[in-house]
């Protein structure tokens, strides 16, 4: 049994709170909220304003994914009755443990996200500290793109020190994710699957919900 989260990223940002709903009657477990800031990444999505829109008009819970430099700076403006995870890459972080403990401080899950380049050794030391690690399996940036295949073998890496070391984090993945390849990475350890324009993108969005749903039911 996986979660399903999908990102508004993908969403029609004119009718969000509508997109929302759908995924919402389709069986969807979090909302996936993509924060860009044009330095981390190559883009720039919607800020905490964006996400506070929707309090009050959902019960899912927010997994808030943070693209963005100095994360410090802005953790608390994302915390809300809603948010589940905070996640920031510890590419954009001088201090990961520290930017860990600042995020658990507030009150709300921590993860920890790493691009595909970047080795699963980055984190070895903090893997006792966060709840979550999230696989980035494209580089990071924007919505629709392909699927990098090497995540996998990652993931099971990733599973098999989680086993040995008997720790407890939950393990996500985020990018390219299509009907068709999730049981691959739900085999391989993940327990949250991110998925944007394969839900989004679709004609009948609750429907397709239910679709990813049904995969493991
Ligand atoms: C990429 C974002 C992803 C993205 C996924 O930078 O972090 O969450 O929205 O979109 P798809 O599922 O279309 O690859
Ligand atoms: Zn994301």
């Amino acid at each position: 049994m996986f979660q399903l989260a999908p990102s508004i990223l993908s969403a029609d940002f004119s009718r969000l709170g509508e997109d929302v709903a759908k995924i919402e009657k389709g069986g969807a477990d979090l909302i996936h909220v993509d924060v860009m800031d044009g330095h981390f990444v190559p883009n720039i999505s919607f800020g905490a304003a964006v996400m506070k829109s929707l309090n009050g008009k959902t019960s899912l819970p927010y997994d808030v994914h943070l693209m963005i430099e100095n994360p410090d700076n802005y953790l608390e403006d994302f915390v809300t009755d809603n948010t589940e995870y905070i996640t920031v890459h510890v590419e954009a972080c001088r201090h990961i443990h520290r930017t860990i403990q600042h995020i658990k401080s507030t009150g709300v899950k921590a993860a920890v996200a790493l691009n595909p380049g970047t080795p699963l050794s980055s984190i070895q030391w903090i893997l006792g500290d966060v709840d979550m690690v999230l696989l980035m399996s494209v580089n990071p940036g924007f919505g629709g793109q392909k699927f990098i295949s090497s995540t996998v073998e990652k993931a099971v890496e990733l599973d098999e020190i989680r086993r040995e070391k008997e720790l407890d984090f939950r393990m996500e993945i985020d990018g390219g994710i299509k009907l068709d390849n999730v049981k691959q990475v739900t085999d391989a350890g993940i327990e949250i699957v991110v998925a944007g324009s394969s839900v989004f993108g679709a004609e009948d969005v609750i429907g397709r919900v239910e679709e990813f749903k049904s995969l493991y039911r």
